[in-house]
């Protein structure tokens, strides 16, 4: 590959895209809408290939924040959402009425809730996993995981969480977020929610997790310290949980130390404190591993997830589930019909296609390539990765919004992310051969930025 290569730029956001995105905008509320991307949903599209109202052809390689990980029409999954679409309601009320299918669950023709129940039993059965709760989005699955440890502990306690994290924009996970002011300015937020540095440091920690205590100037991780029966100011009794991404997805695609983590994990056992993590962003496989955490050999008590399993999910270790009526509930929890037997379906591919094996191929492939690009630019000051969850980060702002206008304008749909990071977060399913693409139209893109 050579520097600035040509490639040949689009006509994008023009005529169609400029008049649907004015049909949109005249009542919608407004939110993000960063991006010139507006998908045809009337036209062609496959695997990461998508046509734009224009007639463009993109590469979409953020798989709509994770949340199409096999990309766009896999045939199983449009043949699976197809049956399902034959009956109304799709979404039923299904913490009331169970939906079945058929006299046999075991030999039931279709996926339904209760079996994606059991899938994700099965795919965190090395955590001791019993009990499983379906709801709507990622902050649903983040709320229900810390009202489960709220109901558990009883002790109106204290929440931990991580300077960098995003859990989510209801109220509750929003209190928890620390990633950017405008999440959180002028909405009341959870009483005594206390944060920690998310250590990325490699050797010497500078970010403040390790602190001297005072007596006797023995270094220890800032939350062991705070929570030391002796030395904290936080009684660990007053603690209902501790919440991370075991890889920061919002905040910047931040790769913790293994040390870290573990270090978190080992205080959260000491103390009896519920370990959460969020693999809305990072799990299901987009690591490489059906969760991120398992890269750090650590056994958390409750995992959510969303995204790529197209539902909410709060699963975990059965004790810290409440066992009683009507502490968990929602009318759509548990009773969208077409998302979850899609979601079941896109764990029996990931299986039947190996494909935590293909993100840690593909995703070891596309690192070296981000390297590569690294040692050619030197604004692009980082580039790292796991699997599939892979950011590069360019020296200013400036220069990522740059770069992602020029991708863009080459037919790459990058997004970015933290302060001026760009992620990647292509397929599972992603080849060699559209990776080279992607690292093609990167290099132009970056050349073109830097002029
Ligand atoms: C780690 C993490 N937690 C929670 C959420 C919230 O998920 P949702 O947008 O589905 O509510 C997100 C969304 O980006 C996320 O990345």
């Amino acid at each position: 590959m050579s520097a600035g290569v040509a490639v040949p730029l689009l006509s994008c956001f023009t005529k169609t895209a400029r008049k649907w995105a004015e049909f949109h905008k005249k009542y919608a509320a407004f939110s993000t809408y960063f991006y010139p991307f507006i998908w045809d949903r009337a036209a062609p599209a496959t695997g990461p290939f998508v046509t734009d109202v224009d007639g463009n052809l993109i590469m979409d390689f953020v798989s709509h924040v994770a949340s199409s990980p096999l990309g766009y029409n896999h045939p199983k999954l449009t043949a699976i959402s197809k049956k399902l679409a034959a009956i109304a309601p799709d979404r039923y009320a299904g913490t009331d009425f169970v939906g079945g299918y058929g006299p046999d669950p075991d030999a039931s023709e279709v996926p339904t809730p209760s079996h994606l129940h059991h899938e994700l039993i099965d795919i965190t059965s090395k955590f001791g996993f019993g009990t499983a709760f379906l709801s709507n989005s990622g902050a649903e699955a983040v709320e229900n995981a810390i009202k489960i440890c709220y109901d558990y502990k009883r002790n109106f306690g204290y929440g931990v969480c991580f300077m960098g994290a995003f859990h989510g924009r209801t109220l509750g996970a929003l209190s928890l977020n620390r990633s950017k002011q405008a999440h959180r300015v002028w909405y009341p937020k959870l009483p005594h929610v206390i944060d920690m540095p998310f250590c990325i440091c490699r050797g010497k920690c500078t970010c403040g997790w390790q602190v001297l205590t005072p007596r006797g100037g023995v270094s220890m991780s800032k939350l062991a310290f705070t929570l030391d029966p002796e030395m904290g100011l936080v009684d660990p009794k007053e603690v209902a949980y501790i919440i991370i991404e075991p890889v920061q997805g919002e905040g910047g695609y931040n790769i913790p130390a293994k040390a870290f983590i573990q270090e978190v994990a080992r205080v959260a056992k000491e103390h009896y404190i519920p370990l959460i993590c969020d693999e809305i962003q990072s799990g299901l496989g987009r690591t490489g591993k059906w969760w991120a955490i398992e890269h750090f050999d650590v056994e958390p008590d409750i995992i959510t997830v969303a995204k790529s399993l197209r539902v909410g999910a709060t699963i975990g270790k059965s004790e810290f589930f409440p066992q009683a009526e009507r502490r968990i509930s929602s009318t759509w929890g548990e009773g969208n019909a077409i998302s979850t037997a899609v979601g079941y379906t896109i764990i029996q591919i990931i299986k039947e296609e190996n494909l935590l094996e293909n993100a840690t191929v593909m995703g070891n492939y596309f690192l070296d390539g981000l390297k590569s690009l690294m040692t050619r630019y030197p604004s692009i000051i980082s580039a790292r990765g796991l699997g599939l969850m892979l950011a590069v980060t360019p020296e200013t702002k400036e220069l990522q919004d740059k770069i992602l206008k020029n991708a863009f304008d080459r037919g790459l749909l990058l997004l970015g992310c933290g302060y001026r990071d760009i992620r990647f977060l292509p397929p599972l399913d992603v080849t060699r051969r559209e990776i080279d693409l992607s690292l093609e139209i990167l290099d132009a893109a970056i050349a073109a930025a830097q002029g």
